[in-house]
């Protein structure tokens, strides 16, 4: 996976939910989620990545998979403890981190009337309360640095509602002012923190959570201008822009990776001209 650039060398990136709960697409010997993508983008490109998930075997098999130097580490966000004590252990064991990407989420299924509180206070914790308690642990040596950069993988639910799942559209929505109030906030301590908020991208939790079979695949290909869902690799990509150099003045943005679903109207869009048409 040679992308031509090196922007981590010598740098520590940690992604949050860097495992994946799968399933595989077919042909890939390994379920590749969003987070396992980033992880294995940010090692290619020079970056030590700690692979940091509840699950501790499929974030050792995203270090197997990365191509750079890696290591995994034990962390369940819904359990503050847990958040605090990795975040220490891992700045004892590299000295420093560069960037987070907070992408680990559940989703659940309930509309309002169906919510229940026990499934609402998860989805808050995993969503929301453990990246910040992450960022709190590590911001102070940042801080000490004047550098860092924190990376929120939020959905197209932070700022539409598809009527589907209140609990996902309210923490994916509260994720995006928390990256808002880190970027106001320490912005003057060199920090910064962005968002990208995805479309449908074909990944092991919309596999997951809307069938592999391919006529739901291609429904779900048709609501896209680009008549197609979005790869994790391309929304790696747009996290590792976010997280480097490269974005040194982007600060409190949410860049939407979404094929162009957020630009159309009407939603799904129609069956749209080919670009050959007159
Ligand atoms: N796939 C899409 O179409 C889509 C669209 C919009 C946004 N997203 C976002 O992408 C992110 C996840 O995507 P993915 O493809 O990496 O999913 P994935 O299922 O492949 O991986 C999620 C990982 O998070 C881990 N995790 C879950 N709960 C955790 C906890 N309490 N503590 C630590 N780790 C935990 C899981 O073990 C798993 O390894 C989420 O933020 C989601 O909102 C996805």
């Amino acid at each position: 996976m040679d992308h031509g650039c090196r922007r981590f060398d010598g740098r520590v990136a940690l992604v949050l939910g860097g495992g994946s709960d799968g399933p595989a697409a077919d042909g890939d010997d390994i379920a590749i989620g969003n987070g396992r993508a980033i992880a294995l983008r940010l090692a290619s490109e020079g970056a030590h990545v700690v692979v940091a998930d509840r699950d501790l075997a499929s974030a050792q098999a995203t270090v197997d998979a990365c191509e750079g130097e890696a290591s995994a580490v034990e962390l369940d966000l819904a359990d503050p403890e847990s958040c605090r004590t990795a975040a220490e252990r891992i700045l004892a064991d590299r000295g420093a981190v560069d960037a987070v990407v907070a992408n680990a989420a559940i989703s659940g299924h309930d509309g309002l009337r169906t919510q229940t509180i026990e499934e609402w206070d998860l989805s808050t914790s995993v969503n929301v309360t453990g990246h910040w308690l992450v960022v709190q642990a590590l911001l102070p040596s940042m801080l000490e640095r004047s550098s860092g950069s924190f990376v929120f993988v939020g959905s197209t639910a932070s700022v539409r509602s598809s009527g589907r799942s209140l609990s996902y559209e309210a923490t994916k929505a509260a994720q995006l002012a928390v990256m808002r109030h880190i970027a106001v906030r320490y912005a003057r301590g060199g920090i910064r923190s962005n968002a990208v908020v995805l479309g449908v991208i074909d990944s092991p939790m919309v596999r997951r959570e809307f069938t592999a079979d391919p006529a739901a695949a291609r429904a779900r290909d048709s609501v896209c201008p680009m008549r197609r869902q979005g790869t994790p690799h391309e929304a790696a990509a747009a996290a590792a822009f976010l997280a480097s150099d490269d974005a040194s003045y982007v600060n409190g943005h949410s860049l939407i990776v979404d094929g162009g679903v957020m630009a159309a109207w009407p939603s799904p869009p129609p069956v749209i001209p080919t670009p050959e048409s007159p």
